[in-house]
């Protein structure tokens, strides 16, 4: 099977998890890349089940638009029952490293107000232990030079992701090499440093359910 029929596999079977539990008052999160574009697509011919949804990117909130599905702040949705989101890398202990797409920020701002956070990915993102992927950290942009220096002091490798602006305006710099031996502590250390906005290590608050894409089929985990 190829990358991408494994993510819709794991589309359609994030839809038959959330779809018991939709009603006139759901507002479900959303987040981004192609993984959840793919489970946007799917919630089409669902939409009158469901009030509307909150998106994690200005790119899903126009897909969700796009198919007639109502988009609201999160300020007036409240509480989500569900957060349905890709993920670079997903651990054992489904914590992950997010943020390919830039959307880091507000990807954690949504997963926060999430009862549930579903991870959907192929298995290719499956991994024993986080930081093979680059972990992007958003950053002030005035704050960038004083961030990658605090980060060679973490051990990482930084590199400014040029070119990339995010929903919130500010910059990207992706951490390569990094050992993340705690992700959670790292997690935290991390966004202690002036000018970083958030970074991509979802582990504090890592996902409730992870339905992964497997040439076999799809592996729930929770
Ligand atoms: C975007 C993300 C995505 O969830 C992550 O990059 C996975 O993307 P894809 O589903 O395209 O593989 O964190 O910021």
């Amino acid at each position: 099977m190829t990358q991408d029929a494994l993510k819709a596999a794991v589309a359609d079977a994030a839809v038959q998890e959330i779809s018991p539990w939709l009603d006139k008052n759901t507002v479900l999160g959303i987040g981004t890349g192609s993984t959840a574009n793919l489970f946007i697509d799917r919630l089409s011919p669902l939409r009158d089940r469901f009030r509307g949804a909150v998106a994690s990117s200005d790119a899903s909130a126009e897909r969700l638009k796009a198919l007639g599905i109502e988009v609201l702040t999160l300020n007036s949705a409240g509480i989500l029952p569900f957060y349905v989101d890709g993920a670079d890398e997903v651990n054992a202990a489904l914590q992950m490293i997010k943020g390919g797409g830039a959307a880091l920020t507000r990807e954690k701002i949504v997963a926060a107000c999430a009862e549930r956070f579903i991870c959907i990915a192929d298995g290719s993102k499956q991994v024993k232990r986080l930081g093979q992927f680059p972990l992007p950290v958003e950053v002030i942009p005035m704050a960038r030079s004083h961030v990658g220096r605090e980060l060679v002091k973490l051990g990482a490798e930084p590199v400014y992701r040029q070119g990339v602006i995010t929903d919130n305006g500010n910059q990207i710099i992706d951490c390569y090499d990094f050992t993340i031996d705690d992700p959670i502590e790292m997690e935290a250390r991390l966004n202690a440093i002036a000018g970083v906005v958030t970074n991509g290590l979802f582990a504090a608050r890592g996902a409730d359910v992870l339905l992964l894409g497997k040439e076999d089929g799809v592996a729930r985990t929770t």
